[in-house]
């Protein structure tokens, strides 16, 4: 019965991460995954992480069941980090928030929900977007189409096609927004054209899907997170996925939340008991670790601090390394202009490598994802200097 089964193509991002492990070069480098590493090339333990795991540890506690929509420290944490502790949504009880499986679990939690509610909607994704979008709305039964995003022309927004885009779209559809630092171009919108696209989204009666998975690594958790209040104030559905895999550096530990809001407490209630059944029907129910773990720090002032001041460590170095990349590139690639790179936000950089540059350094163990994005939060003062080398060559 599974004779006839072909080989699945390797996933575009965590493929190459599986290239990467098989290379037997010490000097390898990996600029696909979006992971941060510091700057000896380590992912971070955070010290809030740490401190919060011997508080834990301190309280040995038995690994029950969770309930099914996880954690209920990690609930109000997460709510008050998305939305603002004074948010009406919560005062109202109007936003109801599942414990998920990192942000891609988030996503899925939504996209199965959107197809049980909205089945006759369409998914409209940015071109591009991250590289799992598409093939997850794919997954959950939509078909899913691009807006227009990227400009290759000025390495930005090309805001009027968007909106040209957005006003198009039915009634109903459900627009896939990263609400901070762009995977994976780095582009992100204005304040002021965030207020023009949830205009469309409202005049359209779109249902917006808010992706956040870098909270904290453009300017700030609060400014990064801005967005997600100026939908709640605007009012109508909504739905976020968010994640802590960056932010806390807690990739394996799986930890993200979806959130949705709802007209009314009584509809949120409806809604969870809906995504109750989701999360049921796929793994029963969240592990218990890493979401102690984020609740533990975002509910202690002192951890909470700590971890907002680490945090904002990781996105300094990662600006200083934009810094060095345009001004390293700048001598060894003259007559080719990564002033651009300095303007993108988060952690990544398009850096307009075509698919056979990728593939040329490649061939040097420096591994970057096809479409030419690279995880700018992977280079450090040792390995810089060996990316621009090859860089310049390659071009
Ligand atoms: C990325 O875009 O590299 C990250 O979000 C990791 C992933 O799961 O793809």
């Amino acid at each position: 019965i599974f004779g006839a089964i072909a080989m699945a193509p390797r996933d575009p991002i965590l493929g190459i991460t599986e290239a990467f492990n098989a290379d037997t070069n010490p000097g390898k480098i990996n600029l696909g995954v979006g992971v941060y590493y510091d700057d000896n090339g380590k992912v971070p333990l955070l010290d809030c992480v740490r401190r919060a795991e011997s508080v834990l540890m301190e309280q040995p506690a038995p690994r029950t069941y969770l309930p099914i929509e996880g954690l209920g420290a990690y609930y109000k944490a997460v709510q008050e980090l998305v939305f603002g502790a004074d948010s009406p949504v919560i005062q109202e009880k109007r936003a109801i928030t599942v414990q998920a499986l990192g942000g891609t679990g988030a996503l899925k939690i939504g996209a199965d929900f959107l197809k049980r509610f909205a089945p006759g909607s369409d998914v409209y994704i940015s071109d591009p977007s991250w590289e799992n979008h598409r093939a997850l709305f794919e997954s959950a039964g939509f078909t899913v189409n691009n807006y227009t995003y990227y400009d290759p022309a000025t390495h930005g927004v090309d805001f009027d096609g968007m909106l040209a885009a957005l006003r198009a779209m039915p009634e109903g559809a459900i627009v896939v927004l990263h609400a901070c630092c762009h995977n994976p171009t780095g582009a992100d919108l204005t304040a002021d054209q965030w207020g023009q696209v949830i205009d469309a989204v409202q005049e359209g009666g779109l249902i917006p899907f808010l992706d956040m998975a870098y909270q904290g690594f453009g300017s700030g958790i609060l400014e990064d997170g801005a967005v997600v209040r100026r939908f709640v104030e605007a009012g109508g559905p909504l739905l976020v996925s968010n994640s802590f895999s960056k932010s806390f550096s807690l990739y394996g530990e799986r930890v993200g939340a979806l959130s949705v809001v709802a007209s009314s407490s009584e509809e949120a209630a409806r809604l969870l008991s809906q995504l109750k059944r989701i999360v049921r029907t796929n793994y029963s129910n969240p592990p218990t670790h890493g979401g102690k773990v984020v609740a533990t720090v975002l509910s202690t002032p002192e951890l909470r601090q700590l971890w907002e001041d680490e945090l904002a460590g990781m996105r300094v170095r990662i600006k200083q390394m934009r810094e060095e990349l345009v001004r390293k590139l700048a001598e060894k690639a003259p007559g080719k202009d990564f002033a651009f790179v300095r303007q993108q936000v988060g952690m990544f950089s398009y850096s307009g490598l075509t698919k056979e540059q990728v593939g040329q350094l490649r061939d040097e163990s420096i591994y970057a994802v096809d479409t030419g994005r690279i995880c700018v939060a992977a280079l450090n003062s040792k390995n810089i200097d060996r990316v621009v080398d090859a860089i310049a060559k390659v071009l």
